[in-house]
């Protein structure tokens, strides 16, 4: 019999509770011996729940028992998550966790006193929730030098981007529609300012390189400055606008970003809708493989949690590599990045085109009826040239920028 504890009886470790009791003849099946959970750790107390006998508040217990071989962590953020997930390690102890912040701030560290205790630090939940994205880096993906991982990391923000595209909605509109169904919190920056995704593209980038990232370098824009009238162009264009996590390798350069991109019909990400999350991985032998399912949400989350339960007994007594090492990756300038630009012009089409085309050359113009503005789509440039060319549009040419959208057209 193995023992597991939980900590932190919130959604995923409620979900993570349920899972190991209803498919318990399956774990056992996967991991060579029964899976109980033991302890619940919280501050609070369920006394109408099933684990209401399992609960205790002090770390301590948990930490001191030599029965338990696997603590899963589902408290989120950084404190006490950290110390006590640290300590678990420090202890001989698999831990397991679904913290995204928590990996992308301190799985460097984690990872190493894992591997010099023997034992394992998993996190497959920490990103894409279900869709298993973690594991096939490390296990199927081995062989390949990763070329690009490029994701819609983030549920809330993409069921916001779907109902402004589908259904016209503002920006307003469906961030208040996404908290009433209780897909973004009542405060929502960390999904929609893209912090959430940031720490997601970081851990990603960290799997592909094998070298740590440090987040904050990450350039990262959010969806708050994408509009309705974005939506109506993005229309008429046959296009979308999705917000991805992106990371490019290319020789010794790494570029790590995330942003709204306008994308076509034809991209593989196009397609995902709604809270679901895509995730595009791109090998020098595997060419593109795409990776679709429950970013987020309770038993979606709990079942790769769970899954790394497994993979933690499976595994007694010995490290398995993930390939991610101390070794710090230098992120790329954003400046030096390259993308196509939709940009809308405040000014009707036939009064500013010219100036438009003496700064960007040769461009695309969509008009919308009756607005007095219009926009191009540009050829492929840096942003270092982007931005100077845009100074002058707006200064020199007296032209007004309304809106930058990177597009992959
Ligand atoms: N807030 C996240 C999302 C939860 O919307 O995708 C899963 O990490």
């Amino acid at each position: 019999m193995v023992y597991v504890a939980v900590m932190g009886y919130g959604t995923i470790g409620s979900g993570v509770a349920e899972i190991l009791d209803q498919n318990r003849a399956q774990i056992a099946a996967g991991a060579g011996e029964e899976v109980a959970l033991k302890y619940v750790l919280d501050l609070r107390e369920f006394p109408d729940s099933p684990v209401a006998d399992k609960v205790i508040h002090d770390f301590n217990i948990l930490l001191e028992d030599p029965e338990v071989t696997v603590v899963v962590e589902t408290m989120g953020g950084l404190n006490p998550a950290y110390p006590f997930a640290k300590a678990c390690l420090e202890a001989g102890k698999h831990v397991v966790t679904s913290n995204k912040a928590l990996v992308a701030a301190h799985g460097t560290e984690l990872l190493k006193i894992a591997r010099e205790r023997g034992v394992n630090f998993f996190f497959e939940a920490s990103v894409g929730g279900g869709i298993p994205i973690i594991r096939p880096l490390y296990r199927c993906l081995k062989g390949e030098q990763i070329q690009e991982i490029t994701g819609i990391l983030n549920g809330t923000t993409n069921y916001i981007l779907t109902k402004m595209d589908k259904e016209g909605a503002s920006f307003e509109g469906a961030l208040k529609e996404a908290q009433d169904l209780g897909y973004a919190e009542r405060n929502p920056e960390a999904d929609v300012e893209g912090y959430d995704t940031c720490r997601k593209i970081a851990i990603l980038t960290a799997m592909a390189t094998g070298k740590e990232v440090n987040y904050e370098h990450i350039y990262t824009e959010g969806i708050t400055r994408i509009t309705d009238v974005d939506f109506r162009y993005a229309e008429k264009m046959g296009t979308s606008v999705k917000l991805f996590g992106s990371s490019r390798m290319s020789g010794d350069q790494v570029h790590a970003w995330v942003a709204p991109v306008m994308i076509g019909r034809s991209h593989p990400l196009y397609a995902v809708s709604d809270v679901f999350n895509g995730i595009l991985v791109k090998g020098n032998m595997l060419g593109t493989s795409m990776f679709y399912g429950s970013g987020a949400g309770k038993l979606p989350t709990a079942s790769a949690v769970v899954a790394d339960v497994i993979e933690a007994v499976q595994n007694a007594g010995q490290n398995v590599p993930l390939g991610w090492t101390g070794q710090k990756l230098e992120i790329a300038d954003m400046e030096t990045s390259a993308h196509r630009y939709f940009v809308r012009v405040a000014g009707k089409a036939a009064d500013r085109m010219a100036a438009v085309e003496r700064v960007f050359g040769e461009v695309e113009t969509i008009e919308l009826d009756g607005m007095d503005e219009f926009a191009v789509l540009t050829e492929k440039l840096s942003e270092a040239d982007f931005k100077e060319k845009a100074v002058c549009l707006d200064a020199d040419c007296q032209a007004g920028i309304l809106q930058m959208i990177r597009a992959e057209l």
